[in-house]
């Protein structure tokens, strides 16, 4: 029931040349595999560029965050609206990076992946420990406050079309992956954690594990059965491993 997902978050990374080359070596590969949902994440300014590209493709567009606010007086902010404008499937909300850099607050996020869904897009809720927080025995409680912060504020009917990344943060860029146990373990307890409130919803689910998911681990990753693809960093801006990735799916 539940389709594979890959999703290559490219972070602020790329250029106009860059990004040409990237897909130029990507397209052709992964457009052949027809059975799972390929996704490309750049960032705003290059939205169009890769779209323009990708619809030919039949791989989707996503974004790395939105406002929760729907249009006005927020400088430097994007809407959901315009995201579903310039083509966007997808969007990412609650990545680590905008926690811990940009201090979005699990309310935020829970009003951010609310905008994504009225406009019609598929948010892609991000949740994880730190390193301290694992070693302090507190994964399930943080991951679990992250992911009760969004349904206790919009209900679990917002989890249905939505999508769960969990990136443990000591994974994250470092080249450390959470063995296929470990992340079976924590998906495992999240699609418990829905399935409490909707086991329809728990079991339509998407869960997504992202943190140094490499050409080479990705297909034991993929295996467990509450994992269905992999949100992908560093590795999506090699085209030949992220084709390798998305082969494994
Ligand atoms: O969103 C993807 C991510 O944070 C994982 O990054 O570079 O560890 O694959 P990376």
């Amino acid at each position: 029931m539940r389709h594979p997902i890959i999703m290559g978050n490219w972070k602020m990374n790329g250029s106009l040349t860059a990004n040409a080359a990237l897909l130029d070596a990507l397209l052709p590969v992964v457009e052949g595999l027809g059975s799972i949902e390929i996704v490309i994440c750049p960032p705003f300014p290059y939205l169009s560029q890769a779209g323009s590209r990708l619809r030919r493709n039949g791989i989707a567009l996503g974004a790395q965050t939105l406002s929760e606010y729907g249009a006005g007086a927020y400088t430097g902010e994007v809407s959901a609206a315009m995201l579903k404008d310039l083509g966007c499937r997808y969007v990412l909300v609650g990545h680590s990076e905008r926690r811990s850099l940009n201090g979005e607050r699990d309310s935020d996020i829970a009003q951010q992946l609310a905008a994504a869904k009225a406009e019609g897009l598929v948010p892609v809720l991000c949740v994880g420990e730190s390193l301290e927080e694992r070693q302090g025995g507190e994964t399930r409680a943080v991951v679990g406050r992250q992911i009760e912060a969004v349904i206790d504020a919009l209900g679990i009917d917002s989890m249905l079309g939505s999508v769960v990344a969990y990136e443990p943060v000591w994974a994250i860029g470092t080249g450390e992956t959470a063995s296929p146990e470990q992340a079976q373990e924590v998906h495992a307890y999240i699609r418990g954690l829905v399935a409490r409130r909707s086991a329809v919803i728990a079991e339509r689910l998407p869960l997504l594990y992202g943190g140094s998911v490499k050409a080479d681990n990705a297909a034991a990753l993929f295996a467990q059965p509450d994992i269905d693809g992999g949100l992908v960093g560093g590795a999506s801006l090699d085209a030949a491993a992220f084709c390798r990735i998305c082969r494994a799916a």
